[in-house]
């Protein structure tokens, strides 16, 4: 048996919010070093890594001082200079998922072009270059716009009902959707290795917060039909398989009143979806990507316990260090595993933390997580 040298690889991740940070955790239990290149000093990843080049991630001199310092470079964002990773990529550097995949999907367009293109079930849309009052009648209310790039946890997302919403639109290079009244939103966390093995974590339930579209809570595994399961997995492996790459992905789906399953997005990175994997599954989602992109075997994604998710959102208005209540009694909670992600300032819906429940019955796991969102308040010391 050959030895593997320690540590068995550096690894560079672009990007240091919580995903970087969770990420960088695993990192050092497998032995792994890692280094976070990220703008802003003591990024919630870096804090954990130890190692941060501060830089900002559009900036080819800093992801090239990345790449060369590391053996495999992978990312927590998608908003990089894919140019510059595919020029890094040509001279030999390790970069997964590939650099061509983020490009391709970090465009909304192009991404749904290359799903549609495949016959990968998606909502219906049109390129909207240009927004215009008559362009979105013609395509026809109630629509969804999208913004072709940088949006996220929701923004870049505008669901237009009628024409009198209209001054609400994106004016951006964007796309428009047609509007699905899905009777539940699921999604499928994906790690595909280096020789193309394929694992699927189960299916899980994503509900939002009307108005914020930010994921509110997460059910894993999904209440769904055992057949609606497996074309779920059977749908996110050919979704990748168009796609390619080497990590985890996330793959949104809707489920349609009518019981049809339509790819909504695909997120070649570690997925909000899969956090409740650190606590409830064999293999979490964080080393799993890791374990992908060093070229180590997959790991199970069997789940141990039934969870609930919820993110810790800063308070709408506050702004500034923040100021955690209710944690004490949110811990006294048998099975709630709390995550906070040490970032220095909260603002009005931003990602602070998330928490886990676990509990063998989903529902007391779904009360328990409604519980600690009611209990925990992050405020900021900004606030008058
Ligand atoms: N075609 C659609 N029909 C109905 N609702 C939609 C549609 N597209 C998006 N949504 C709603 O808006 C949410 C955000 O959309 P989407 O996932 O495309 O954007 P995002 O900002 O990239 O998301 P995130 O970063 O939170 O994953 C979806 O989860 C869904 O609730
Ligand atoms: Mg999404």
């Amino acid at each position: 048996m050959s030895a593997l040298p320690l540590p068995i690889a550096r690894i560079g991740i672009i990007g240091g919010g919580q995903l970087g940070r969770m990420m960088a955790k695993a990192a050092k239990r497998l032995g792994c070093t890692c280094v976070i290149l990220d703008p802003t000093p003591g990024s919630p990843a870096g804090q954990v890594a130890g190692h941060q080049i501060i830089g900002h991630y559009h900036d080819p001199a800093t992801l090239r001082e990345l790449a060369e310092s590391c053996d495999v470079t992978t990312f927590d964002i998608e908003d990089i200079d894919t140019e510059t990773l595919i020029q890094l990529e040509r001279e030999g550097h390790q970069i997964h998922p590939s650099p061509q995949v983020l490009a391709l999907i970090q465009d909304k367009l192009t991404q749904k072009q290359a799903l549609a293109d495949a016959g990968i079930p998606t909502a219906p849309f049109i390129p909207m270059p240009e927004p215009c009052p008559a362009a979105f009648a013609d395509f026809g209310y109630p629509l969804v716009q999208k913004a072709r790039r940088g949006g996220y946890d929701g923004r870049g997302v505008v669901i237009l009902k009628s024409a009198a919403d209209y001054p609400q639109h994106l004016p951006v290079p964007s796309l428009l959707e047609r509007f699905i009244p899905a009777s539940k939103e699921l999604a499928v966390v994906v790690a595909r290795g280096r020789d193309g093995d394929c694992r699927c974590y189960p299916v899980v339930e994503m509900c939002f917060r009307s108005g914020a579209n930010i994921l509110d809570l997460l059910l894993a595994p999904a209440d769904i039909p055992a057949a609606t399961e497996q074309a779920a997995e059977a749908l996110a492996i050919r979704t990748l398989d168009i796609l390619g790459g080497v990590g985890i992905f996330g793959v949104e789906m809707f489920l349609t009143e009518a019981g049809e399953l339509l790819v909504n997005e695909v997120a070649p990175r570690t997925h909000n979806s899969g956090h409740h994997t650190i606590e409830a599954n064999v293999t979490d989602q964080f080393e799993q990507h890791l374990r992908a992109v060093v070229g180590l075997p997959l790991g199970s994604t069997a789940q141990l316990s039934p969870a609930a998710m919820i993110n810790l959102l800063g308070a709408p208005g506050h702004h500034g260090r923040p100021v955690i209540a209710g944690m004490a009694e949110a811990l006294a909670i048998p099975g709630v595993c709390l995550h906070l992600y040490g970032k220095a300032a909260t603002s009005p819906y931003r990602k602070m933390g998330h928490v886990t429940v676990l509990d063998p019955d989903i529902q007391t796991a779904r009360q328990k997580a409604e519980q600690v969102r009611e209990l925990i308040f992050i405020s900021g010391e900004d606030h008058p």
